[in-house]
């Protein structure tokens, strides 16, 4: 099983492909909240719904305890190509205190993601499919509300400089 999502998620759970997030280092909790939104069509995507349909609450008690556990993403730190963008991501970050529940460092807590390097195609997709209605999340709305007051040029900024965090 394992094997069928290192196909796309990277060996080490670090994807080489920008939608395809990756998964090392991502909160055990956050995780298993995905897997189950897929397998209930909470969360819809052609490619994971149907992957999370046959599995069971232990195979993604352990796919969680698993991903969980590898070390995060390190890749390689290229030339920013647009300092100005980070800047913007970074006061926008502190202005709408994402990491109030995202952690000082962007590594993640219980139920919130990961978001310091991942790539910055899927944070700026996951972004605005919470802005569309597409994705709800766990809880009281916590993402719906904290990308209403956001522009398409604000969550650009914002998945710009998150991306780049290692
Ligand atoms: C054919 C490619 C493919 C395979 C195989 C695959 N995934 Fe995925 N996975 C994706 C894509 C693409 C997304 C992003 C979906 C979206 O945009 O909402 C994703 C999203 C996820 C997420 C949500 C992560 C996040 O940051 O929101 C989890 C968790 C996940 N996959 C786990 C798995 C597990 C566990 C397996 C193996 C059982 C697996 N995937 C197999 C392509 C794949
Ligand atoms: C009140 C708490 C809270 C705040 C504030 C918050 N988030 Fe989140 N965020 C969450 C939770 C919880 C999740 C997981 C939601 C789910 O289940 O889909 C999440 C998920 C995400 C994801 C999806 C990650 C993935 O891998 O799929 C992104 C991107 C994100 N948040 C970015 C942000 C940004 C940018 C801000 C600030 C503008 C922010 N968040 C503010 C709690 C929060």
């Amino acid at each position: 099983m394992l094997q069928s999502c290192a196909a796309c998620h990277g060996q080490l759970g670090v994807s080489a492909i920008p939608l395809t997030p990756s998964l090392a280092g991502q909160p055990d909790g956050f995780l298993q909240w995905q897997l189950v939104f897929f397998r209930s069509r909470t969360r819809i995507n052609e490619v994971m719904s149907p992957i999370s349909a046959t599995l069971t609450d232990a195979d993604i008690r352990a796919l969680g305890a698993y991903f969980a556990a590898m070390p995060a993403a390190s890749l390689p730190v290229e030339k920013d190509p647009d300092p100005v963008l980070t800047e913007r991501g970074s006061k926008l970050a502190q202005q709408n205190r994402c990491a109030s529940c995202h952690g000082e460092r962007f590594e993640g807590d219980k139920v919130a993601a990961r978001l310091a390097g991942q790539h910055e195609e899927y944070l700026n997709k996951a972004l605005i499919d919470y802005k569309e209605g597409r994705r709800r999340g766990v809880g009281i709305a916590a993402m719906p509300n904290a990308v209403g007051p956001l522009s398409s040029e604000d969550i650009k900024a914002l998945s710009h400089y998150l991306a780049r965090l290692r």
